[in-house]
């Protein structure tokens, strides 16, 4: 009697052994370690930049993918699209998406857009405002031409005021490098 008791609490110790030792190796060999959390990039791009780095953060992360798209697209035109963004800044507009997207099923949604005027581009802006990011965490990433992310990460934290805001990934134009992207979703804090 005491010998089956001895070795069924061997072999379940074993057995709950193992699957941590095999827990460990399976996130070491992972690139970056989500932690089984429901992963979302969310992203706007108008001239592919932003888009680039969400592509590569989904790569490493395996999670879902999706480009905020406004109703009606942004001039091609530089200097339009330059002028359009700042009367949208100083108006506070936000203009109106093709689909608002979903945040409710993931647990970290990647938050991408490039610096718009020191800040995130109007879209973004009014992804943060049309979904509830209660509880949720942000890792935010942008692409800029020379000045940094600026306000960027500040003014979404004003915007999702009950998310968890991670530290951000800047990178300029299309500079962003793997290895960099990986080093920074691995030091991030869930
Ligand atoms: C309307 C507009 C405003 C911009 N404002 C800034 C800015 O304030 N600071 C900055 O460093 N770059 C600024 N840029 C440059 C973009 O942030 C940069 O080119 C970015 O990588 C573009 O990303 P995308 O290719 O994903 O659209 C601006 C570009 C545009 C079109």
């Amino acid at each position: 009697m005491n010998y089956k008791i001895i070795t069924s609490t061997f072999l379940c110790l074993a057995i709950i052994g193992s699957f941590g030792i095999y827990k460990v190796f399976a996130n070491q060999n992972k690139e970056v370690n989500m932690d089984n959390k429901k992963v979302l990039v969310a992203y706007y791009s108008h001239s592919g930049n932003t888009k680039a780095v969400a592509e590569k953060i989904q790569n490493l992360t395996g999670g879902d993918i999706f480009e905020i798209t406004p109703k009606t697209a942004y001039p091609k035109d530089y200097n339009a699209v330059v002028e359009q963004a700042r009367k949208e800044k100083s108006d506070n507009v936000l203009p109106e998406l093709a689909d608002n997207g979903n945040v409710k099923d993931y647990d970290i949604i990647f938050l991408g857009t490039p610096v718009w005027w020191y800040t995130m581009a109007g879209p973004v802006r009014t992804f943060l405002k049309e979904n509830d990011f209660t509880g949720k965490v942000i890792a935010p990433f942008c692409t800029h031409g020379g000045g940094g992310e600026s306000s960027t990460y500040i003014d979404v934290q004003k915007l999702a005021p009950n998310a968890k805001i991670l530290n951000g990934y800047t990178s300029y134009e299309n500079s962003a490098k793997d290895n960099d992207i990986k080093v920074w979703i691995n030091g991030l804090k869930f």
